[in-house]
């Protein structure tokens, strides 16, 4: 029975979308397409499209649709959702499902209903929006329907989200758009402006994620990585420690407590004092970053902690809103 009521959550993320149902996380894909230029043809969706990042000839484009968690490029979107829909459900579609998906906090109407549309063309029985903080607080079972305060931060690509929710509705929040690309950003330009060698986005993010951390670590690690040295423009390898990855990520960290202290300045009292009792969980990709959570502990004289599923709980909480949406209905973003 459990097919004719069939809901699917989607996470559309600026570096990820995520779909599921109510039992798991079906597929996870990079935001990535790569068309044919000249019909405007899907190619590529996903895995396969991200592995032909700039190494395709002019007759085909690759792209990032999402650009700071909405969308840039609507058309592309579509192909996208349409593709992930059917890999999940089946081109048929004889069982149209119902769709949550989430959005950044606070996006226009414009850019929601975008989202909604991209979606509902995709052929589902309906579709609905939730805000991602939201969706991720449900997805770690934080106690939302309560009027306790929940805090939660969403550390994604391309976005950062904090928020505080009780009685099943956002009470405070911000959104920055900016996130873990421009935490892979300062690291290229702290290599170009310290060693003059040029690396790219995916080794940035490699080295982000392999040796970095948001506060200096009791043991170094290092690792070399291949550059381009500025000058002869020939190829230069070079070495970096964990320290000088810290180093690099301070300003734009910075920029990210900033966010989630003016959450806490405009938060009611009362609130504050639960989230004190209980943390600030940290979600998305970001959350990952070594010791951030001790950056933000001490930053904002709260405890905040990993959750366990943290690239996966939004899209968890979004399929898990669905059967509660009369009660989320009012704070739910509206298109
Ligand atoms: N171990 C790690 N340390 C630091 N950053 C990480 C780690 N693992 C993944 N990330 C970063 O997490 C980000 C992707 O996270 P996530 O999937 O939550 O983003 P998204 O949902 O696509 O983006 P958004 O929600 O902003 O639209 C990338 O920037 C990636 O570099
Ligand atoms: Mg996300």
């Amino acid at each position: 029975m459990a097919v004719f009521s069939k809901g699917l959550g989607i996470d559309l993320g600026t570096i990820y979308t995520r779909v599921a149902d109510s039992v798991q996380v079906l597929m996870e894909e990079p935001t990535i397409v790569a068309i044919d230029v000249q019909d405007q043809k899907v190619v590529e969706v996903g895995k396969a499209a991200r592995d032909m990042y700039g190494r395709v000839p002019e007759s085909l484009e690759v792209v990032r649709p999402l650009q700071n968690g909405v969308i840039a490029d609507y058309e592309v979107t579509e192909k996208l959702l349409e593709y992930l829909v059917n890999q999940v459900s089946g081109p048929m579609r004889i069982f149209k499902p119902r769709v949550m998906i989430s959005v950044p906090w606070g996006v226009t109407s414009v850019e929601s209903r975008a989202a909604h549309e991209a979606v509902l063309q995709t052929g589902v029985r309906q579709a609905y929006l939730i805000w991602q903080p939201l969706a991720a607080a449900l997805g770690v079972d934080l106690p939302i329907n309560s009027p306790s305060g929940n805090m939660v931060i969403c550390l994604g690509g391309g976005t950062t989200q904090a928020a505080v929710m009780a009685m099943y509705g956002v009470v405070s929040a911000e959104t920055m758009r900016a996130g873990g690309l421009q935490l892979d950003d300062a690291i290229e330009t702290y290599v170009r402006r310290r060693y003059g060698v040029i690396i790219g986005q995916v080794t940035a993010e490699q080295l982000k994620i392999r040796i970095g951390a948001a506060v200096p670590q009791d043991s170094e690690q290092s690792m070399e990585v291949q550059g381009q040295d500025q000058v002869t423009g020939l190829p230069r390898p070079i070495t970096l420690t964990t320290g000088e990855i810290v180093e690099a990520l301070e300003d734009p960290l910075r920029a990210i407590v900033e966010t989630c202290r003016r959450v806490l300045e405009k938060t009611p009292p009362e609130l504050v004092s639960d989230i004190i009792d209980r943390g600030v969980a940290l979600t998305g990709g970001g959350a990952l970053l070594r010791g951030i959570d001790k950056l933000l502990t001490k930053s904002l004289g709260i405890p905040a902690y990993l959750v366990d599923n943290p690239m996966t709980c939004v899209v968890e909480g979004a399929v898990r809103a669905l059967p509660i949406y009369p009660q989320l209905r009012r704070n739910l973003p509206q298109v």
